[in-house]
């Protein structure tokens, strides 16, 4: 099996989505301009929300307008429907993600539909995209609790991958929203998970909430994953999931895996200056 992990770099839209100081749009183009020197290979760069739902994420277009991209990285962006899929085409974004819910909770609280109606909103976007020809990401929020509706039933979760990968995703990242998982409770949402899909098309998106992520990565590695989404300084959480922490620290995930044996392909030196740059400046902004 293969020891190389692929990190996906979430810093600049599941952390800046939920920073209540604001960060400027040229200090959002900084960072994302010092990742991109880091070593990864996907950097989720903004995301084309309603900015009346996220206002922190407003400037996606200029943001994606004021950085160098890098050859090798792709910038992605969320989307939640057409309106923002266009807007993402339009600020030359080189993936999208789609992103439904394993509970009706979430999602009505996070996009204000059903889960049944987000998959029939998503179902013209990811087609519009392979005709284009720009890759799209899934994603599944609550796959082990919703903080509306308790535990999630894994079954629900495998139901939902199979649909999204069915629609034409290329990988489904799979969404601890407030990290309340647990190794034991990882398991059992990847056993249904892997009757649907292969390892290699599933990602964990592990919030550390219960400081419990970095447990859940390597119990999801045991099982054969190899992608994983962090973000640097542990940055972020989710605008509509209370008590959601930011998504696991990408040092702390990176130094995890190297002294397990696994290559990231990061360059650490440079990922710990990406991570006093914004730390230093959430913390001027306070
Ligand atoms: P709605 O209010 O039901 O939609 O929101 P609407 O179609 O009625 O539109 C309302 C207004 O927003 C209209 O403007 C639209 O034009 C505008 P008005 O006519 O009132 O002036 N609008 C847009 N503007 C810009 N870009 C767009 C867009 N769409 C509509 N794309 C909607 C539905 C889905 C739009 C809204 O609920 C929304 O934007 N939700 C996003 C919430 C969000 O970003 N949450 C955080 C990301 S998900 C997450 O963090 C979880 C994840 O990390 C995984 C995990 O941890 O589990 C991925
Ligand atoms: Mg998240």
């Amino acid at each position: 099996m293969s020891d190389y992990v692929t990190l996906f770099e979430m810093g600049p839209r599941d952390g800046l989505q939920n920073e209540k100081t604001l960060i400027s749009t040229p200090a959002k183009i900084e960072l994302i301009d010092r990742l991109s020197d880091c070593g990864f290979t996907k950097i989720e760069a903004t995301s084309f929300v309603s900015p009346k739902w996220v206002p922190q994420m407003a400037d996606a277009t200029e943001v994606l307008a004021g950085i160098t991209r890098k050859p090798g990285v792709k910038y992605t962006a969320l989307t939640p429907n057409l309106k923002g899929y266009e807007r993402a085409v339009a600020a030359k974004a080189d993936e999208v993600a789609i992103f439904g819910s394993a509970s009706e909770g979430f999602s009505q609280a996070n996009i204000n539909c059903s889960i049944e109606e987000s998959l029939a909103r998503f179902a013209p976007l990811v087609d519009r995209a392979r005709t284009e020809g720009l890759p799209v990401r899934g994603y599944v929020s609550c796959v082990v609790r919703c903080p509306y509706d308790g535990d999630t039933n894994p079954a629900k979760v495998a139901e939902v991958i199979a649909q999204l990968l069915e629609m034409g995703c290329y990988e489904v990242s799979l969404g601890d929203t407030i990290g309340a998982g647990t190794p034991e409770t990882i398991r059992a949402m990847l056993a249904a998970s892997l009757k649907v899909a292969p390892a290699s098309r599933l990602a964990g998106h592990y919030h550390d909430t219960g400081d419990k992520a970095i447990a859940n990565i390597e119990a999801s590695l045991d099982l054969g994953l190899r992608t994983f989404d962090t973000a640097i300084g542990g940055l972020g959480g989710c605008p509509y999931a209370p008590g959601a922490k930011g998504n696991v620290s990408t040092i702390a995930v990176a130094e995890r895996l190297h002294a397990l044996g696994f290559d990231t392909g990061l360059d650490m030196e440079k990922c710990r200056a990406a991570q006093a740059f914004i730390t230093e400046l959430k913390e001027g902004a306070q």
